[in-house]
């Protein structure tokens, strides 16, 4: 694990964390406590529920949800029981009682051993590439990367997954093989479709995971779990990680030039994966 400086497209500099060849965000303590060299150890239990995403994809929305879904009753906890499996020392999560909530931006086959044994529960999430890009690009800028890059010179090193996580290319195309083949329980859900109706996509939340909660607390929790709400929680990073939490703020970003240029490379990198996005939403 080492610290390295990753340049953009005119040289302005990130910090990120190099591990076995993969770039990774500098968690707050992750120097001393080493995690991704502990994760192949981790312990997993069946019960365990894991929310996997591409970083920016609207992961801390679906732990929310999946969270008060568990815990059947409503509280303002928000943000507390967000716990990356790549960021922090498994101490901290490894006595919650059952059924845990973990998530990770790891692949499938860079998680803990005994997924594939214990076979927890994952929910996976997507989000359409050019929001995720604004949202990754105002994260970096607000968190500790040291970056003071512009967006126009960190659009395509970002897609060419120069940064932390890789690609996001390669990431959603893995986990469509991974889906194929593995008999490791896989929920996917999408942003988009939460935007257009958290009730629905809640329901299949609640399938997957067998919780048996009245459709009037599927309500409350889709409520609690609104942006609005979320943004105006006591979480310290909520003013960073809560947004805009919108569809199609991208184009409040993307040049016409940029667009083109990711339509091609979208159609290059994706021509043997279905998998289509909505990029607005009526
Ligand atoms: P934006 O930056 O586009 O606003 P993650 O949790 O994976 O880091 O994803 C963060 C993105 O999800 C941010 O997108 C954030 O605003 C959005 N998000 C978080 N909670 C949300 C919610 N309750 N409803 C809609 N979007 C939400």
């Amino acid at each position: 694990m080492e610290l390295i400086q990753v340049a953009d497209d005119v040289g302005d500099e990130m910090t990120l964390v190099s591990y076995n060849g993969r770039r990774y965000p500098l968690f707050p303590g992750s120097m001393q406590t080493r995690p991704l060299e502990k994760i192949p150890s981790v312990e997993i239990r069946s019960d365990d529920i894991i929310v996997c995403t591409f970083p920016k994809s609207g992961t801390h929305w679906v732990c929310e949800m999946v969270r008060l879904l568990v815990a059947g009753q409503l509280d303002q906890d928000i943000g507390k029981g967000f716990h990356v499996i790549e960021g922090f020392s498994e101490d901290t999560y490894k006595d919650l009682p059952s059924p845990r909530i973990l998530n990770t931006h790891l692949l499938f086959n860079e998680l803990p051993k005994q997924v594939k044994e214990n076979k927890p529960r994952i929910v996976y999430v997507t989000r359409n590439p050019k929001d995720v890009t604004v949202s990754y690009f105002n994260h970096v800028k607000k968190l500790s990367y040291n970056y003071s890059g512009e967006w126009k010179n960190f659009v395509r090193p970002s897609l060419e997954g120069k940064f932390d996580y890789g690609s996001w290319f390669d990431y959603v195309k893995d986990w469509e093989e991974v889906k194929k083949t593995t008999d490791v329980p896989i929920l996917t859900l999408n942003y988009e479709d939460m935007k257009e109706d958290a009730f629905r996509e809640m329901k299949k939340m609640q399938t997957f995971l067998g919780t048996e909660r009245s459709d009037d607390f599927l309500q409350k929790v889709c409520d609690r779990c609104s942006f609005a709400s979320m943004k105006n929680s006591k979480e310290p990073l909520s003013q960073i990680m809560y947004r805009k939490g919108e569809t199609g703020d991208w184009k409040n970003w993307f040049t016409v030039a940029q667009n083109e240029w990711f339509d091609q490379i979208y159609r290059e990198k994706m021509k043997d994966c279905p998998l289509e996005f909505r990029y607005t939403l009526k």
